[in-house]
C-alpha cells in the first residue's frame, strides 16, 4: 500500500517513548519480558508494557489515545488483530494479505499496521532446522498445517511465500479452512479424517490447533507418513514440550516448539520499531522458559 514505509522510529523517538502488547486479557503476555529485555541490551531509551484494550472499548479511540500518551510501537494480539487492521492508515503486504495487524508504528500522527506473524514463524522454523531448508528439504516437500484460526491464516500465507509447492490444509470445521485456501495458490483443503493419509511424503506438519494445549483433548496425528527428518512443530508454548513433540522426538523427526514464532515474530516487530534486528540470546531464552516454569 502506497505511504508504507519501515524506516525505525527511535531516531525520532523521545526519551519517554513507549511501546506495548495490546490485548484481551494480556496480563500472560510474555512481550514485555521479550522486548524490555532487547531495549536494555541496545540501551534504547523505552518501556515495553502490557495494556489491556477492552473489546467493549472504542479500539481507534484508544489508540489516539495511545498516541498522545507517547507511545511509538504496539503489537497486538486477540482479540483485536482484525480492529487494528481496520484503524491503519497505512499496511505492510503481510498485513494488507491477512487482514489482520499484529505490529503497529505510530509515526506522524499516522497508524502503520504490519504482520509478523507468518514470518516470525518461517524464522523460528529456519533457527530450528538450518540445514533442512535445501533441495531435499521441507521448503521443497509438501507440508500439511492443521487448524484454520488466525495462527494458520498466518502460516499458510508464509508457507505459499516460502514458495512451498503443496500445501494440505485440514480443518475440523472444513469451511474454516476452505476460507483460508485463497491466501496461496498452493492451498488444497481437505477433509480432517484424512489428515494420517495427507501427511504422506510431508517434510512439515504444523499443528495450530487447540488440541494438545493445557487443558484440552489430545491430538491424535501418526506420523508415520511423514517424510524422513520432516520439521514437526506445535505454535502452543504451554505446555512446551507436547504430547506431539515428545513422539516427532521419538520418530527421529525435528520437533519444532511454540518459542520460535513467539521470539522471532517479536524479533521483527522490534526490528520495524527500531531498525535493529535483536538477538535471540541464550539469556533470553533462560529468562522466558523460567518465567514460562513459573507461571504455567
Ligand atoms: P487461533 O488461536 O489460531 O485463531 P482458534 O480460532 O482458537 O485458533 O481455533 C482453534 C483451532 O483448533 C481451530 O482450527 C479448531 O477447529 P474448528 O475450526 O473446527 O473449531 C481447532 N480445534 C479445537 N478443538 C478441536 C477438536 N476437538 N478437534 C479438532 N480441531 C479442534
Amino acid at each position: 500500500m502506497a505511504g508504507w514505509s519501515h524506516d525505525g522510529l527511535f531516531t525520532m523517538m523521545r526519551p519517554s517513548g513507549k511501546l506495548a502488547i495490546i490485548g484481551w486479557p494480556v496480563s500472560h503476555s510474555r512481550s514485555p519480558l521479550i522486548h524490555n529485555y532487547w531495549l536494555a541490551a541496545h540501551g534504547l531509551p523505552a518501556l515495553y508494557e502490557a495494556y489491556p484494550i477492552s473489546p467493549t472499548d472504542d479500539f481507534g479511540a484508544a489508540l489516539r489515545a495511545m498516541a498522545d500518551a507517547g507511545f511509538v510501537g504496539a503489537n497486538v494480539t486477540v482479540p483485536h488483530k482484525e480492529a487494528a487492521f481496520a484503524a491503519m492508515d497505512a499496511l505492510s503486504p503481510a498485513a494488507q494479505t491477512l487482514g489482520a495487524v499484529n505490529t503497529i508504528s505510530f509515526k506522524d500522527g499516522r497508524l502503520l499496521g504490519d504482520n509478523t506473524d507468518g514470518d516470525g514463524f518461517l524464522a523460528g522454523l529456519e533457527a530450528a532446522a538450518p540445514d533442512h531448508g535445501g533441495k531435499d528439504g521441507w521448503q521443497n516437500a509438501p507440508a500439511l498445517v492443521l487448524g484454520a484460526g488466525g495462527a494458520a491464516r498466518a502460516i499458510v500465507a508464509a508457507l505459499g511465500r516460502a514458495g512451498i509447492p503443496d500445501i494440505r490444509l485440514v480443518n475440523r470445521t472444513r469451511d474454516r479452512a476452505e476460507a483460508l485456501s485463497g491466501l496461496a495458490a498452493s492451498i488444497a483443503v481437505g477433509d480432517w479424517d484424512a489428515r494420517a493419509k495427507l501427511a504422506d511424503g510431508c517434510g512439515l506438519l504444523v499443528n495450530t490447533t487447540s488440541l494438545g494445549m493445557a487443558g484440552q483433548p489430545p491430538l491424535d496425528m501418526p506420523l508415520d507418513r511423514l517424510k524422513k527428518a520432516a520439521l514437526v512443530s506445535d505454535i502452543v508454548y504451554t505446555p512446551r514440550h507436547t504430547e506431539l513433540l515428545r513422539k516427532a522426538q521419538q520418530g527421529g523427526f525435528i520437533a519444532v516448539d511454540g518459542l520460535g514464532m513467539l521470539l522471532n515474530q517479536a524479533a521483527l516487530s522490534f526490528e520495524i520499531w527500531t531498525d535493529t534486528r535483536p538477538r535471540i540470546d541464550d539469556g533470553l531464552r533462560a529468562l522466558l522458559l523460567a518465567d514460562l516454569t513459573k507461571k504455567d
